[in-house]
């Protein structure tokens, strides 16, 4: 619906229009500010409704079968998982890894499993290679139908022990790589309105944690850049169909988490990559915007935003949870 134009309004105000059209337009702007608020009411409350019905109600997942999965740091932990399991489902996988050996090796056992999988050497800190690479891909694939922004590195020890360099290196790797990527095929993604871009945070990302303060500053990050790409994607076209999933796993047995602390083992144990990597394919496919592994941990960060710093330090200090330095 088109508004009465402002200036015109305000011309009538100061008496160089006609006093009676004036009005008319001010009665005609309230009507349209209060139809807007009643449709954004029914539109907000429909919208809460049907996300109380999805929580009760099992997601359908997308079909990835002959479709093209990228995979970043494919050749170890959560990365392999993934590789495999997407293969399983009849996905083709790119399986890229700055270890050449590890990489090969998850592509050998996708195949020898019956599955298509292609490997290629990227260290994902080479913006270069990464633009060449992903040239390539279009070339010798097409299409890429979601990208896994995996690979990560996590030097855990107090601030003042992290050198420059590996501190540079960890934000490089953890979160300006994921960059680059999505520079180099969201393009694509774009033209066709489809594709999935998920990108690995952690409850690094949901809670600040000792040992770990320029890693938690990474999947802070991670955390917050999905946030706004998906705001600018929505604002660009409201029909927005590519969909972005950011993960946040707690600690998962890949060794990557060198030396985990729990005063309640049972309640906090290691999940095993496997499992993981089920959980964030289900995301993918179940076009999730966010999910923790396991999945209550997002919700108990909401939660938990609502408390008092220092309650919550309490039940921190009870728990007694949480990754011990590296360098011991
Ligand atoms: N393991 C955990 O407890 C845990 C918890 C939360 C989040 N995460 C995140 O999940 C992701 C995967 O973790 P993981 O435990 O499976 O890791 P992992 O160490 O088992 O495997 C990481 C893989 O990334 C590759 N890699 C590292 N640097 C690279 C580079 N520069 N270019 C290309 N590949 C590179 C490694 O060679 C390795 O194959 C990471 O982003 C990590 O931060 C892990």
């Amino acid at each position: 619906m088109s508004r009465p134009n402002q200036s015109n309004n305000n011309n009538s105000r100061n008496g160089n229009g006609n006093g009676a059209v004036g009005q008319n337009n001010d009665v005609y702007n309230i009507v349209l500010l209060i139809v807007d608020i009643v449709v954004l009411l029914i539109k907000f409350w429909l919208s809460i409704a049907e996300e109380i019905i999805k929580v009760f109600t099992s997601r359908p997942q997308s079909d990835v079968s002959g479709q093209f999965v990228l995979i970043t740091g494919a050749g170890h932990g959560m990365g392999k998982e993934m590789a495999l399991q997407y293969a399983a489902i009849g996905a083709k996988v790119i399986c890229w890894d700055v270890n050449e050996q590890t990489n090969a090796q998850t592509v050998k056992d996708i195949k020898q499993a019956g599955g298509t999988a292609y490997g290629y050497v990227c260290n994902v800190v080479k913006r270069e290679d990464i633009i060449e690479l992903a040239g390539r891909m279009r070339k010798e694939h097409g299409f890429i139908s979601v990208v896994v922004n995996n690979a990560g590195i996590m030097p855990c020890h107090p601030l003042l022990e992290h050198t420059e360099q590996e501190t540079r290196l960890m934000y490089d790797i953890n979160v300006l790589a994921h960059f680059w990527i999505i520079q180099a095929f969201l393009p694509d993604m774009i033209e066709r309105n489809e594709g999935s871009f998920v990108a690995l945070s952690s409850c690094a990302g949901l809670f600040g944690l000792p040992n770990l303060v320029p890693y938690c500053g990474t999947k802070f990050a991670v955390r917050g850049y999905m946030a706004a790409l998906a705001e600018e994607l929505r604002q660009k076209n409201p029909q927005n169909n590519i969909k972005l999933t950011t993960i946040y796993p707690y600690m998962i047995d890949t060794g990557l988490c060198k030396n985990p602390r729990y005063r309640f083992p049972n309640l906090f144990k290691l999940i095993a990559p496997q499992a993981a990597a089920a959980s964030i394919i289900e995301a993918q496919r179940q076009g999730l915007e966010e999910a923790s592994i396991p999945r209550h941990y997002v919700t108990v960060e909401k939660l938990a935003r609502l408390i008092p710093k220092k309650a919550l330090r309490l039940i921190n200090d009870f728990l007694d949870t949480g990754v011990d330095t590296d360098k011991i």
